[in-house]
Formats: structure tokens, sequence, C-alpha cells
């Protein structure tokens, strides 16, 4: 790990595509990815599956610590088990936004997400990559769009899933989750005053990669 390896923050809220944004900067430029929301999700697993209670917050700082968490070619484990899927249920959601609240999960969590600061490069996504994890990143982006857009990409993904879904509970949940998100104490999602703004409300996934892959050229050319 080096602090000279380069680091592309990119934060925003829920269903913002910024996950889909981040890893098609990450494959253009050849760059290793972190989805740090995932880390979260596997706490939350890992807690539903030994019966940890979300009050409990000495036994989920300790699963937190030893998570046993690996990635690869697009597959998410938890030990030995393949979670890429078990980590999205609306259980592990609403999990994750209660332990990402307590500070001392946050912290154990801080190496794991370091450590993926490898040559030649790293797109970092989640809620506070340029305020926390990478504050020196050299490119930070906050991704944002309307809750009605986000709730509509969203009602489309579980569509496609065959998940029966309401619009006006979507907008209603997101809007719950942001407030969340930017109310808490600690590690807020906020937009930063040095993170580009990405409104991707009347923009496809397209364009918004080649918007971030534009600012980074301009970065790159001008050192
Ligand atoms: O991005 P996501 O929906 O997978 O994130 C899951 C939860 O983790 C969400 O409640 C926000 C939280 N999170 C966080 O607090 N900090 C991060 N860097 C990433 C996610």
């Amino acid at each position: 790990m080096s602090a000279a390896t380069p680091v592309i923050a990119i934060d925003g809220p829920s269903a913002s595509g910024k996950g889909t944004v981040a890893q098609r900067v990450a494959a253009a430029l050849g760059w290793h990815y972190l989805d740090s929301g995932a880390l979260y999700r596997l706490v939350a697993l890992a807690a539903l599956r030994a019966g940890v209670d979300w009050t409990d917050m000495g036994r989920l700082v300790g699963l937190a610590e030893r998570l046993d968490a690996r990635f690869a070619a697009g597959e998410i484990f938890l030990g030995r088990d393949r979670v890429t899927d078990a980590i999205r249920t609306e259980e592990c959601s609403t999990g994750a936004s209660r332990v990402a609240g307590v500070p001392e999960v946050r912290a154990a969590l801080l190496a794991k997400q370091r450590a993926f600061r490898q040559p030649p490069g790293l797109v970092a996504e989640g809620r506070d990559m340029g305020s926390i994890v990478f504050p020196d990143a050299g490119l930070k982006v906050f991704l944002t769009a309307s809750a009605e857009v986000r709730a509509e990409r969203r009602l489309k993904q579980l569509i496609e899933k065959g998940i029966p879904a309401n619009i006006q509970t979507l907008v209603r949940d997101l809007r719950e989750r942001d407030a969340r998100d930017a109310e808490r104490p600690v590690a807020p999602l906020r937009q930063l005053p040095d993170a580009r703004l990405l409104d991707t409300t009347t923009l496809g996934v397209d364009e918004a990669v080649a918007q971030v892959l534009a600012w980074q050229g301009e970065r790159a050319s001008s050192r």
C-alpha cells in the first residue's frame, strides 16, 4: 500500500449509480475498485448469522475487527461463503445502515479499506471515501441524482429481479435513508468543498463515466 498510489473517491447517496460508475471507471483505467458499502453489509450479515443484536456494540465491533471479507472476480465472500446476493437483501441494507452508525465499527474497517490502495490506482465508492478514508484522493466526486430518479432506477432493478415494489414507498425510503446518512454524527454524507459535483438526474451512465474520466485526464495532464 502506498500513499503515492492515486485514488478517485466517489461518494454519494443510495441508488445514485455510483457503484456502476465507479466500477466502469476502474475498468477503463485498469485500477482496483472498492465497494466500501459491501464491508458494512458484510458486518451486518455476519451479525445476522451469529444472532448478534443491533444494540450489542461490543460484539458488532468484534465482528468488524475479525471480518473475513474477500472480493474476487466480481463476487463477494464472507469466509468461504459466496454472499454477493445475500448482502443485498433489505434486512442486510437496514443492518448495514445501523452498524455504519457505530464509530468503533467504522474505525475497525478503516485499515481494511485503505489496504485496497494498490498500484496502479484505486476507485473507491461510498459515503466517506473523500472525507475520512482517502482524504488525500487526487479526484473527489460527489455523485447524486434526485430522489425521484433514484427511486425509478431502483424500481426498474427490483422489477427486473421479479421483486414487487411501489414508487412512492421507494421515494420515501430513499429520503429517510438520505436524512439518516447526512445527519448521523459520525462520517455524515455531504459534498466536500473539494469534491466535483456529478448530478446524474438527466445523465446516463456512459456520460457519467466519461465525465469522471475527463476530470481524471485533466488532473493527469496538469501534473
Ligand atoms: O452503498 P451501500 O448501500 O451498499 O451502503 C450500505 C450502508 O453502509 C449504507 O447504510 C451506508 C453505509 N456506508 C457508510 O456508512 N460508509 C461507506 N463508506 C459506505 C457505506
